[in-house]
């Protein structure tokens, strides 16, 4: 398949994207002030970058961990397969855990993780997405903390993609079909 012509039209800074991370972990810090250790669990591939940047400005005892999901749709049902790629490396049993998401579209994957992570009992279980697309919601879940609602547009940059090319863009951008 190939990809249709597009062009990208940036829709939030790198400034404000760097300005946003370090208010969100202001308020991560004070959350987990007691921590023994943070375990951060970064969502692959999206949350690249915005993990990096996020662990750098959290002044705590940090652990850094992966899991890669990857979910399905499913035309005959407004729910969705999501599947395990890459599990974490290590229990979070009685851990401090917080999961890093990119997007939070229809909220099936995100809805799964936690499930799945909440079954292995760790201490206090939250979790972060850069984006929220409020609008396309289908399952109940909302993030701990959000760094910007936005609208219903294919967005990205900052480690998100759009058919595996524009992780690398320091800036989120909106997708615009030519
Ligand atoms: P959900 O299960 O529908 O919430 O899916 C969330 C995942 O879909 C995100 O982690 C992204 O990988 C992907 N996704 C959702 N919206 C976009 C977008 O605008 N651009 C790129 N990927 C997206
Ligand atoms: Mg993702």
């Amino acid at each position: 398949m190939t990809t249709p012509a597009y062009t990208i039209h940036e829709m939030i800074s790198a400034k404000s994207i760097a300005a946003r991370i370090e208010e969100l972990a202001r308020e991560i810090q004070a959350e987990f002030a007691d921590t023994r250790k943070l375990v951060v669990v970064g969502l692959l591939r999206g949350s690249f970058i915005f993990i990096a940047d996020l662990v750098r400005e959290l002044d705590l005892p940090v652990e850094v961990d992966f899991l890669e999901a990857s979910s399905y749709g499913n035309a005959m049902e407004s729910s969705r397969e999501v599947r395990i790629l890459k599990d974490l490396r290590a229990p979070i049993e009685g851990r401090d855990v917080l999961v890093v998401e990119d997007i939070v579209d229809t909220g099936h994957t995100l809805t799964h993780v936690m499930g799945l992570l909440r079954a292995r009992d760790p201490a206090r279980l939250r979790s972060i997405a850069l984006l929220d697309k409020p609008s396309r919601r289908e399952a109940p879940i909302k993030a701990d903390w959000i760094g910007f609602d936005i609208p219903d547009e294919f967005v990205v940059g900052y480690g998100i993609d759009y058919a595996q090319r524009n992780r690398n863009l320091p800036f989120i951008g909106r997708v615009e079909l030519l």
